[in-house]
């Protein structure tokens, strides 16, 4: 059986001590596999991923990654911190937040070099990441000055590029066109085949059966409500429609306008 990764029990946090964020969560996610978070807005899943990646701690529970309790004391002991943030890389759901450099280039290497990995091993890494993800003539540019979806494939360059053991993505595909999202999700799976943990909140839920063997669904009460294989859960309607992540929807067929829940997944080929 695969080794833990990450286990949470009980975990308990809010902002400033007054907007609960996670009421109770208890999971464990095992190293090698995909896992993705569903829910809606506010349920806590983008909470959840930056405790995952250490940045936030629990008010109570506790969390643990790679067998050692996570603390906010441990990110002081250098070695540590370096270790850690070597290993897990998170891409955030608000690219901004991650882009800070004056140019895009500047940007993707700058992880990389701050935990003094070989220039020409950071510059190899770098065409390969440019190739894929078609950012050649953006980095040159102002991160700032970039579309969404240009800061989000600059984003994730500058993840992707520390090479980290555990891949954290936060809303990858948002706001990506159809052909750059394919490669995003190609990109994952290689990863993942090569041995990465990925672990990803969308709303998106076209992607969630390539991009996860484990769904965990979040309640409003911002804990997790049921966990299991893509196929199960997403043809469970009502547990879909409970959590807002099916619409009421209502469009054309052959014979008049119809209303009904939409699933995102569902086509219309067959009218
Ligand atoms: N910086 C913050 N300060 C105060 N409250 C916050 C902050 N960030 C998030 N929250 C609150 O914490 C809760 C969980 O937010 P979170 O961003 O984790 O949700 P989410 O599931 O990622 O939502 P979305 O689908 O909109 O991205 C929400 O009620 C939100 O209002
Ligand atoms: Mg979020």
């Amino acid at each position: 059986m695969a080794k833990t990764l990450f286990e949470l029990k009980g975990v308990y946090f809010s902002y400033l001590g007054k907007f609960p964020a996670l009421c109770g969560v208890d999971l464990s996610i095992p190293e090698g596999s995909r896992v993705s978070f569903i829910g809606a807005n506010g349920c806590g899943k983008s909470t959840l991923l930056q405790m995952l990646d250490g940045l936030l701690f629990p008010d109570k529970g506790i969390i643990k990654a790679f067998g050692a309790e996570l603390k906010e004391n441990n990110f002081n002991n250098e070695k540590f911190a370096r270790e850690f943030r070597q290993s897990v890389g998170l891409v955030f759901q608000n690219s901004d937040v991650q882009l800070f450099c004056p140019t895009v280039k500047e940007d993707i290497v700058f992880g990389p070099l701050q935990l003094g990995l070989d220039k020409q091993e950071i510059k190899k890494r770098l065409e390969r990441l440019v190739d894929i993800l078609e950012i050649k003539d953006l980095l040159d540019r102002a991160p700032h000055q970039l579309s969404i979806g240009e800061k989000r494939k600059v984003a994730i360059a500058s993840t992707l590029i520390i090479e980290p053991k555990v891949l954290i993505l936060d809303e990858p595909t948002a706001g990506l066109d159809p052909l750059t999202s394919r490669h995003i999700i190609d990109l994952l799976i290689q990863e993942n085949i090569a041995g990465k943990t990925i672990i990803t909140a969308t709303h998106d839920l076209h992607i969630v059966e390539e991009i996860s063997d484990q769904v965990f669904v979040f309640s409003r009460e911002k804990r997790i409500v049921r966990n299991g294989v893509p196929s199960d859960i997403l043809k469970d309607t009502e547990l879909l429609e409970a959590h807002n992540l099916v619409h009421i929807h209502s469009h054309r067929h052959k014979d008049g306008v119809h209303i009904h829940a939409h699933t995102h997944l569902e086509h219309h080929a067959q009218e």
